[in-house]
């Protein structure tokens, strides 16, 4: 029967038996797929493991603490932490439109997580030949089933990488749904914070920043969405929330009143949503309540925002997202 218990026993055996006495890479992206899989890794082949943490200065508080400090203490493994904030933040400097910077963010990522991969290999040999990811049960589905479909390769070659080199993925989670995935996490002993998590965008912030991305605009998201979501969570909302974008309106400004003076400002859009799968939402009927502290919160407490607006459209038309 199906038990978390017996998931873990036998992919760490599968794991066991496809790596041997290799090494393996994994990129942690800070959800909760690839931490799992991290995880699972770990605990069959331990040391053998190295994981690589890009940051790329696009998450939001406290997320790549949680990475670094959390995760690694819960699993014990060998992580590398790259800080590319400022090389993401160079690149993506004058860029205001979302599929551009989409792309921007998107390239680096490889080039930075590439290059990582190429040190970890002059370290330690040529014999790292696996790259573990967290590709789950429904990613194999939705993209036409089977091994060495379009979508999912089995075998990658690296760009800068010598051609002799060729990676083998490990999917220790292709049989599991997310749920199945937050339960083997949880039975691995991973934080609350990561194996809870709701779904957040691998751009990051840098999509929900709508404008020219900057490093002072990232703090003031940053902020603001710290409240949102310490709020949720006080009121019990985070199950029934699918996720809830903070989106700052950077290029806008509004005329406000604060003390003794009138402000212009930037307004911060909420986007709580309810869904299945993403594939379609509607918007969250929050209570009033916790909208207004919120709101009281982020106008009190982050410089620069004197406004905050509720988006009040479903998927379609709106997608979740702004950008
Ligand atoms: P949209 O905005 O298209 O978002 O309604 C649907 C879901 O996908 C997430 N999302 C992304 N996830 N990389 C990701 O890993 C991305 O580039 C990306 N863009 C959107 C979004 O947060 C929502 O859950």
């Amino acid at each position: 029967s199906w038990t978390t218990g017996n998931v873990i026993e036998e992919q760490v055996a599968a794991i066991r038996a496809q790596v041997g006495d290799k090494r393996a890479i994994c990129g942690l992206s800070g959800g909760v797929d690839s931490a799992v899989a991290a995880a699972l890794v770990q605990k069959a082949i331990g040391d053998q493991l190295t994981c690589v943490y890009v940051d790329h200065g696009l998450m939001r508080k406290g997320e790549t603490q949680q990475v670094e400090k959390d995760f690694v203490a819960a699993t014990g493994a060998r992580l590398v932490v790259v800080d590319a904030e400022k090389r993401f933040l160079d690149a993506l400097a004058g860029v205001s439109d979302p599929e551009t910077k989409r792309k921007i963010i998107g390239r680096e990522f490889i080039r930075v997580f590439e290059q990582a991969q190429l040190e970890i290999l002059q370290e330690e040999g040529p014999e790292v030949a696996f790259l573990v990811q967290g590709t789950l049960y429904p990613d194999i589905v939705e993209s036409g089933g089977g091994t060495g479909t379009a979508n999912i390769k089995s075998h990658h070659n690296v760009g800068g990488l010598p051609d002799d080199i060729e990676f083998q993925l490990v999917e220790p989670l292709r049989q599991l749904f997310k749920d199945e995935v937050r339960m083997v996490g949880q039975e691995l002993g991973l934080p609350e914070e990561i194996v809870q998590r709701q779904p957040f965008p691998g751009p990051g912030l840098g999509i929900r920043i709508v404008g020219e991305v900057t490093k002072e605009r990232l703090d003031l998201l940053r902020e603001a969405d710290a409240i949102a979501r310490e709020e949720l969570t006080a009121a019990g909302l985070d199950r029934e929330i699918w996720q809830c974008p903070v989106v700052l309106l950077a290029d806008v400004r509004s005329v406000g009143v604060q003390g003794d003076g009138r402000t212009y400002g930037h307004p911060i859009v909420l986007r709580p949503v309810s869904s299945e799968d993403a594939m379609t939402a509607d918007w969250s009927r929050l209570p009033y309540e916790v909208l207004a502290k919120i709101s009281t919160r982020i106008t009190n407490e982050v410089a620069d925002v004197n406004r905050v607006v509720l988006d009040v459209t479903s998927k379609p038309p709106g997608t979740i997202e702004w950008e």
